[in-house]
């Protein structure tokens, strides 16, 4: 089956130009000037042809970071493989990473399997793991060895969450040098677990149980200090290192002047560090702002938080947007910390509205066209070695695109988000742009608002090594 995409601006991290795009079976196999003779030949012979004139024809999403059916605090994030990819796909992304967890007291090995099977023939996007190591220890390090040659070549540290998935420095530091030797990336949640959890237990003791203390006690400085001390370790260590979800101008500040010196520091944010506050969401009235307890936390609007980030994705000291994917439902789940925010689970759910939070930086020209591109899709694609087969339109990638109609305009609500949340978080935020067509290896599986995929469409992608450090 041969499909050509004309009339279209493709879209790179390097450009826009107008282009015409064949794809044989799962790949792509030409981008061709239009009206050239290859592509006049390509639109005569091609089984399918899809006008993309006024769209944008950009490549697949690569969310590197979510957080399907992940457990967490007596309960589990609420979209599963399915569902949740299939909500990634109508958003526009076409590929995620998500995180195995080996949880303490586990092996590695057993824990990847357990994820692998909770994904194997649910997803409707390609998608590859990371590896949570909640035990570092003399077997899990030998395992990281293995599992790189298997295609995991990303491994995720806490300093937060103690009793639970918490690392000390000796632990992070072993396994960084084990990252070293095997050429894998140390991924950080860079959060000073044990002096928040003295300031939450301080804020109970006090009687202050609102879900807004979450944001209160989980101060920025506790994230600037975790990150100093992530890329301290890091150069002590000798590996790479990409803190994920960083929120505060304070963390950027430390990534900033490490990569000014040179190291292999990378870093992600989030949409919800970009649009949602503490004091506006996690500080809503009642019980509400429950829906915005997640770690790193949102950040006070009075601070410059928000602003440095969006600095930060224009000059690269930020790297990628990842979405931090964790969703639960008010009721049942994160009514479990009605009565203490520490017992709030920890997550929002935004897989669905990467690609279109992200635009909006285009509309307000924090952002250009291929930087868009280049955040949301080629940087996550090479940062963990899996470009260009994905994140990039060029022959011989995987045929992962998406026709973007930058005419159009809606608003995000719970009552449209195919995402298994009773709340949006993003309620009522107008979007100038839309997802239109989305192609998943050579298959449309989103067109003229419909889903058009199954189950099982999205197949395991084994990883290589992050291209950044080549
Ligand atoms: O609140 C969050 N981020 N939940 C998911 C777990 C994590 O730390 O990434
Ligand atoms: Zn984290
Ligand atoms: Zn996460």
């Amino acid at each position: 089956m041969t499909m050509l995409i004309k009339g279209g601006t493709v879209i790179s991290s390097t450009g826009a130009d107008l282009a015409e795009v064949l794809v044989d079976g799962e790949t792509i196999i030409a981008v061709m000037s239009p009206g050239s003779e290859p592509a006049l030949s390509a639109e005569s012979a091609a089984d399918r042809v899809i006008d993309a004139a006024g769209k944008y024809v950009i490549p697949g999403g690569v969310d590197a970071h979510t957080h399907m059916e992940l457990p967490f605090g007596g309960t589990k994030a609420s979209d599963d493989f399915e569902n949740g990819t299939k909500a990634a796909a109508w958003g526009g992304t076409t590929t995620i990473i998500d995180f195995a967890v080996q949880s303490f007291g586990q092996q590695v090995r057993d824990s990847l399997d357990e994820w692998m099977a909770k994904a194997e023939g649910k997803c409707a996007i390609d998608y590859g793991f990371h590896m949570i190591i909640g035990d570092v220890n003399d077997a899990s390090l030998k395992e990281m060895d293995t599992l790189v040659d298997e295609g995991i070549t990303s491994f995720k540290l806490f300093m937060a969450y103690p009793g639970v998935f918490l690392s000390d420095d000796a632990q992070i530091l072993r396994a960084m040098q084990q990252a070293a030797g095997n050429g894998s990336m140390i991924m950080m949640h860079a959060e000073n677990g044990i002096a928040i959890d003295l300031l939450a237990q301080q804020a109970v003791d006090r009687g202050e149980t609102a879900p807004i203390n979450h944001g209160l006690v989980r101060r920025a400085e506790l994230e600037s200090e975790a990150t100093h001390r992530a890329i301290m370790l890091a150069k002590v260590g000798a590996s790479p290192l990409y803190i994920v979800h960083l929120s505060a101008s304070g963390a950027l500040e430390q990534v900033t002047r490490a990569r000014n010196e040179g190291a292999n520091v990378f870093a992600e944010t989030c949409p919800q560090y970009l649009y949602l506050s503490l004091e506006d969401h996690l500080g809503k009235p009642g019980f509400e702002g429950a829906g915005y307890v997640c770690s790193t936390p949102l950040r006070s609007k009075h601070e410059p938080h928000a602003r440095d980030l969006w600095t930060g994705l224009r000059n690269d000291n930020l790297s990628v947007v990842s979405t931090d994917h964790c969703p639960f439902c008010m009721k049942d789940q994160k009514e479990l910390g009605k009565d203490d925010f520490r017992a709030i689970p920890n997550g929002i759910g935004s897989v669905e509205h990467r690609m279109d939070l992200i635009y909006q930086g285009v509309v307000t020209d924090e952002l250009s066209l291929p930087r868009w591109v280049e955040i949301c899709a080629t940087t996550p694609a090479r940062m963990f070695g899996m470009y260009p087969k994905k994140g990039v339109i060029q022959p011989g990638s995987d045929a992962d695109i998406v026709l973007y109609d930058p005419s159009a305009t809606w608003s995000i609500s719970v009552d449209n988000h195919h995402m298994n949340m009773d709340y949006s978080a993003y309620e009522g935020i107008e979007i100038n742009g839309k997802v239109d067509t989305v192609i998943s290896r050579g298959q449309v599986v989103i067109e003229n608002d419909a889903y058009h995929g199954k189950a099982g469409d999205g197949k395991y992608v084994p990883r290589g090594l992050s291209q950044y450090l080549m």
